[in-house]
């Protein structure tokens, strides 16, 4: 029985391999593509989406567009990171597949209300469409089974020395979604940052022999740009992808079920997902928060979905 999902997302390269994964997994059903402002402007992101499911060959899962900004703050684009585009590195045609008309947070809430069973959200950016759908419609968190995200950090996190670049975004949206006693998983730095795809590993995806595992590969190369200057490594993280493989095989990652709560007022600690590891605070469990991955597995899983095109 496969389960079906939402992906939010900010596509931003992982975004996009994760997407890739996503949409020929057998062991998912992919509802609905939502769109969010993150590492690139809203209509950047949205571009993307519609690009990256257009390689994907998927006509009939809808793509909408959400939120443009965070709730409350200004939005903290990466152009650094991933580029002017937000996905550079590749040269896209035209997107073919068509934008929905609906509101992101519309859809989210559409599609997990129609659902025969218990929905998984995937968000892979800022959390400011979940957060909206959860305001919007409380009454959809009975359909939500589980929300996989990629987000946070027990430990270190990229943006500030305290906080992971999805939640330091919009902190108050991460706050309402952890707090909103719906079961969690936080796929997180302390995990993707052991997530991370060689060289050799990716030319074994370009050699795949086919135009998508040259494409990933070509984004990767581009996308690695960054990881090189700013950690000298030469295998990026592939944050988001670890959160698609967290839902097709949770073996993949060992996780710690604990407290986590988001600061939202710290001058300097702004978006810091504050992680109960030692048990110190009698603020009950709320998230299963990964802390090691199987890297060799993860990146098999990864190579597998993408040699299905
Ligand atoms: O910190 C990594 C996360 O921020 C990933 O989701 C990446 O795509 C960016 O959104
Ligand atoms: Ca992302």
């Amino acid at each position: 029985m496969s389960t079906p999902i939402v992906f939010d997302t900010d596509p931003g390269h992982d975004d996009a391999f994760a997407l890739l994964v996503a949409a020929r997994a057998p062991e998912l059903k992919l509802l609905a593509v939502t769109s969010v402002a993150g590492n690139q402007t809203l209509d950047k992101t949205t571009l993307n989406a519609r690009r990256v499911m257009t390689m994907a060959g998927l006509r009939d899962v809808p793509v909408a567009a959400g939120m443009a900004s965070p709730l409350l703050r200004a939005l903290h684009t990466v152009p650094h990171i991933h580029g002017v585009s937000g996905l550079d590195g590749y040269d896209f045609g035209p997107p073919e597949v068509e934008l929905a008309p609906e509101h992101a947070v519309d859809l989210m809430i559409r599609v997990v209300g129609e659902s025969p069973e218990p929905v998984t959200l995937v968000p892979v950016g800022p959390l400011t469409n979940v957060a909206m759908a959860l305001l919007r419609a409380p009454e959809i968190k009975d359909q939500v089974a589980r929300i996989v995200l990629m987000g946070g950090a027990a430990e270190l996190g990229n943006v500030t020395p305290a906080a992971e670049f999805n939640i330091y975004v919009d902190p108050e949206a991460a706050a309402i979604v952890f707090g909103a006693g719906i079961p969690i998983t936080m796929v997180g730095l302390d995990a993707t940052h052991k997530a991370r795809v060689r060289p050799a590993e990716r030319e074994r995806i370009r050699n795949l022999g086919n135009p998508v595992g040259q494409m990933v590969a070509e984004l990767m190369i581009w996308y690695g740009q960054f990881h090189r200057r700013k950690y000298g490594w030469d295998d990026p993280p592939v944050h988001d992808a670890l959160a698609v493989a967290a839902v097709i095989r949770p073996d993949l990652i060992e996780t710690r079920h604990v407290n986590v709560v988001v600061e939202t007022a710290g001058t300097y600690t702004a978006g810091r997902t504050v992680c109960d590891l030692r048990g110190v605070t009698d603020r009950a469990p709320n998230a299963d928060v990964a802390m090691e991955v199987n890297r060799e597995a993860f990146v098999e899983l990864f190579t597998e979905g993408l040699a299905r095109y």
